[in-house]
Formats: C-alpha cells, structure tokens, sequence
C-alpha cells in the first residue's frame, strides 16, 4: 500500500508546547500543595486534561470533588494559554514547515490529530489552519489517546486506509494510539519510550519526505 497522508500530533510535534503545558501543571499543583516531578511528564505527555489531573491527583492523594477538579482544569488552561500567547507561526518545530509543503508538493495529504482541545484554537490564531486539509483535534474526539479513535476518525475523513498514512507523534500514548489505529508511526524524541514506533527520530530538521518513507517501511516504496 502507498502512503498518502501525513497526520501530525500537535504538541511536541508542531509546537514545542509540551514545556508550557508541564508549566501550568507546575504552577496549578503549587496552588493545592502538590509538586509536580521531571518523571511525571512520561505520564503527562499525550495524555488528555482530565486523565492528566486524574493522575496527579491520584498520585498527591487528593480526593476533590467533580466541581473542585472542574475548577482546577479551568485554571490550568487558563495558565496555559497565558504563557503560549507570545507564540507565532514562526515557532512551528524546525522542519515542520518544510515537510508539509514537500507532502503537498507531492500531493500527500495533510492532517492534525491533537489530544488538545487548544489545537485547532492556536493553529487558527498563528494563521496555520489552512496549512492542513483536515484537523481534528479533542473537541472531535472525546476518547482519548491511547485509544485509537483519534486516528480511526482523521483516516476516515481522509478516505484513507490507515495504512497509507504516517502519523507523527511524540509521545507514547500518541505512538500506541497510531499503532492501534493500523497507521505507520515515526516516533519523534526519545527512542527509549517510542520503541513501538516503525521509525525513530530526535528532531523533523533537515529530514525528508523519502526519509520517512522509507524508515517506516522498507517495502513501501515499490
Ligand atoms: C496533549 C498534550 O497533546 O494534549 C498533553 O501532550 C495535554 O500534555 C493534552 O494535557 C490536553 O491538552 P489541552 O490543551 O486540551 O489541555
Ligand atoms: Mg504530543
């Protein structure tokens, strides 16, 4: 089968966002007396809102209410969106730009698959929604990633079989979520925690649409 879509994950794939969400989370648990921890962001990462608060509330002990954890997440996007606001659309990761525009020089479709329900949000304010045929972000989707839906959606309204995309993500769960789906994954970051991935790789730079083709399946090209 050919490939012929590229799906994109949005943070930590087009954004370096994945550091202002670990913030926020910071900042919020300081407010209730709880530390956030460098190893609790392999748990963070990908996850959605809910299940991410979930976690840490369950890890601090705390047992809240459904309107004290409703609270809680408002303040924690409200923080968020405070210390991403001087974002543009010159902040998209190095080689995110190049790539789409080789995808569609080529005629390779080109979607957003997020786990955030900033996503569509922010790309619509920096001017870069029209750079993609299709996004979807957790507003479309309730279930979250690792659960495969997110990409089982995207591929439909794609008209593709999973199959004939690459979906790019940057953290486990995201990586398990394609990979449940049937869809090729290039993995981007640490190939210790992405190792169910088809391909590896520490940055997008400099790195070609034959690149990806290639190193997640040998036998594609044909
Ligand atoms: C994922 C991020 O993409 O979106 C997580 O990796 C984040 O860190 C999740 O918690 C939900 O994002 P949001 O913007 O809806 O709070
Ligand atoms: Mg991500």
């Amino acid at each position: 089968m050919m490939i012929r879509a590229l799906i994109f994950d949005f943070d930590g794939v087009l954004m370096d966002t994945g550091r202002y969400h670990y913030k926020s989370w910071e900042i919020l648990l300081d407010k209730i007396g709880l530390t956030l921890e460098p190893e609790d962001d392999l748990v963070l990462k990908g996850a959605s809102r809910i299940d991410s608060l979930e976690y840490l509330l369950h890890k601090g002990q705390l047992l809240l209410s459904h309107y004290q954890k409703e609270a809680l997440l408002k303040e924690k996007n409200r923080i968020y969106l405070d210390l991403i606001d001087h974002l543009t659309l010159q902040d998209l990761l190095p080689g995110v730009y190049p790539l789409i525009q080789a995808a569609k020089k080529e005629g390779y479709q080109v979607a957003v698959a997020s786990g955030s329900r900033n996503a569509r949000h922010i790309l619509e304010r920096i001017g870069a929604l029209d750079l993609f045929d299709i996004v979807i972000d957790a507003n479309d989707v309730p279930a979250a990633k690792p659960d495969p839906e997110i990409y089982e959606h995207v591929c439909q309204l794609l008209h593709l079989h999973p199959a004939e995309t690459v979906v790019i993500e940057d953290a486990e769960k995201g990586v398990a979520a394609g990979i449940a789906a049937g869809c090729y994954v290039l993995g981007l970051g640490d190939p210790a925690y992405l190792d169910k991935a088809h391909m590896v790789v520490s940055s997008l730079a400099g790195l070609g649409l034959d690149d990806i083709l290639q190193g997640v399946s040998r036998d594609l090209i044909a």
